[in-house]
């Protein structure tokens, strides 16, 4: 590992008028911590606070409507009245830190309980005057309320999305061809940056592959992502899938984009690997400057750790690193990278509960949180927790498939957050595999023949770290087969 003093992660970017004092960036992440009225509440506030003083580069918040259209939790910024509150928002996380706070503006089509949901077909050509008008006046207020800049939502099942999808099936001039895919976002554009100026930096994020059958990608992508470029865009961020089109109805509840398929490789889980989209903003990546244009490009998806971040952009890549599950658990990842305590950093282990409340309309928290807390757990304590006298006492047994693991609680002056689980593989440097709320943990990857080694290490709020366990080592038995 690098010294943090020469990491390209720590580097500051400029973005038209903004400078990023690093390449973290939050990327958009719904809370369902607003009301149905949609306006910025204190929870939402000590939300994005708590990311400012974790000191990302670039916060998004969450996607919010342009327009009036009816939805769940949401927030808002369809009219001047939600613009005092976004102004404090802005505020703040400027008085509390250097980081620079953009919306991500979204607008969407009507889904009812029964399953029918409104296509873009549907849609008449006032219509879609009417969404390049929302577009242009929310992104105005945006910038009258104090924000950095603002991020168009042209990913997921959002309208913008679903006109640049290959199941856009206009007969019009917005429809068809990739040209006529991209007329509608390319018109969003275009008058946002005449109503907030050159000054203002316009983000836009889109998909670098539709991940259905039959969706675009990035064969599409990267052409897409060149024409927002050569149209001034400031940043591109990518994202993958999160479509209507392979969604699993459930009975009375409109469908959710992030069900199917696609779903899973918009928010990847445990099963995907590490860096599973990672192709996608490095081919963007690789055309943009095949044509001049360095556009900086956000790349996201399962960037499970520091490392893996750094070489995205030592090998050019992206330009900047999106993690939102892992800011989630540690919104002070940013800031103890800085501070050379990477070895602190609470990991993400992408179990997606977060993604089961957002589709639940529960207020989005991390799993591994203590209980009942929506925020999560913040300390600067120095004392990291302890093995009792007797130690970890890391014992391993195999039953019915599956390692199970058992160990003593550790004490902490402030408490436990969670056990951090290790695993070795045949003899294979230690990596940490999983994490644990309780002192029990059951390891349900593993298969017949595995040669594994554990040891666990406690954690405390601030993410100090005990000493390791005792290692506790076994051989999973063959799997017994006759022809
Ligand atoms: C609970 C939740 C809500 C999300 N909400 C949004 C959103 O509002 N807008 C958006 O573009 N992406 C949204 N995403 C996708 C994330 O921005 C991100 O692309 C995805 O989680 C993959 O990154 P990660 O592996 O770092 O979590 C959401 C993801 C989660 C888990």
């Amino acid at each position: 590992m690098k010294t943090t003093n020469s990491m390209l992660l720590l580097q500051p970017l400029q973005i038209g008028t903004m400078t990023l004092q690093n390449r973290f960036v939050l990327p958009a992440m719904v809370t369902r911590l607003s009301g149905e009225d949609g306006y910025i509440n204190k929870d939402i506030m000590d939300r994005y606070l708590r990311y400012a003083k974790g000191e990302s580069g670039l916060i998004v918040v969450e996607a919010m409507a342009v327009h009036s259209a009816k939805s769940g939790p949401l927030l808002r910024l369809s009219n001047d009245s939600f613009v005092a509150g976004h102004r404090e928002l802005a505020s703040r996380v400027h008085d509390a830190s250097p980081s620079k706070i953009v919306p991500q503006i979204i607008h969407f089509l009507k889904v009812a309980r029964s399953g029918w949901r409104q296509l873009v077909s549907d849609l008449s050509l006032d219509d879609v005057k009417s969404i390049v008008h929302d577009y242009g006046a929310a992104a105005a207020r945006a910038r009258e309320a104090g924000y950095d800049g603002v991020e168009l939502h042209m990913a997921h099942a959002y309208t913008l999305s679903s006109f640049l999808s290959t199941y856009n099936m206009r007969h019009d001039d917005y429809g068809g061809s990739l040209e006529n895919r991209l007329r509608l976002p390319c018109e969003v554009l275009a008058e946002v940056r005449r109503q907030v100026g050159k000054n203002f930096p316009v983000g836009i994020r889109f998909l670098g592959e539709e991940c259905i059958k039959d969706g675009f990608t990035v064969v599409d992508s990267k052409k897409i992502a060149l024409r927002f470029a050569k149209m001034g865009a400031d940043y591109i961020s990518l994202s993958a899938g999160g479509k209507f089109e392979d969604a699993v109805k459930k009975v009375n509840a409109p469908l959710y984009p992030y069900t199917g398929y696609s779903g899973e490789r918009c928010m990847p889980g445990r099963n995907y690997p590490d860096l599973c989209n990672l192709y996608m903003p490095a081919e963007i990546k690789r055309y943009l400057v095949m044509h001049g244009l360095h556009t900086p490009i956000v790349a996201a998806g399962k960037i499970s750790t520091t490392a893996q971040a750094e070489e995205i952009l030592e090998s050019q890549s992206a330009d900047l690193v999106g993690l939102a599950r892992p800011l989630l658990i540690d919104p002070d990842l940013p800031k103890k990278i800085k501070e050379g305590k990477d070895e602190t950093v609470i990991r993400c282990s992408y179990v997606n509960i977060c993604k089961n409340l957002d589709e639940n309309f529960k207020t989005v928290r991390c799993f591994y949180w203590p209980k009942g807390m929506i925020q999560a757990p913040e300390s600067d304590d120095e004392t990291p927790p302890q093995w009792n006298a007797s130690g970890a006492q890391l014992s391993v047994e195999y039953k019915h498939g599956k390692v199970s693991l058992t160990w003593n609680a550790a004490e902490d002056n402030e408490g436990i957050y969670i056990y951090d689980i290790y695993r070795s593989i045949e003899g294979q440097p230690f990596e940490r595999h999983h994490a644990s709320k309780s002192n029990h943990f059951y390891d349900t990857e593993v298969v017949g023949g595995d040669a594994l080694a554990y040891y666990v290490v406690a954690r405390d709020f601030a993410g100090n770290c005990s000493e390791k366990s005792e290692e506790a080592a076994i051989k999973i038995p063959e799997f017994e087969y006759s022809f």
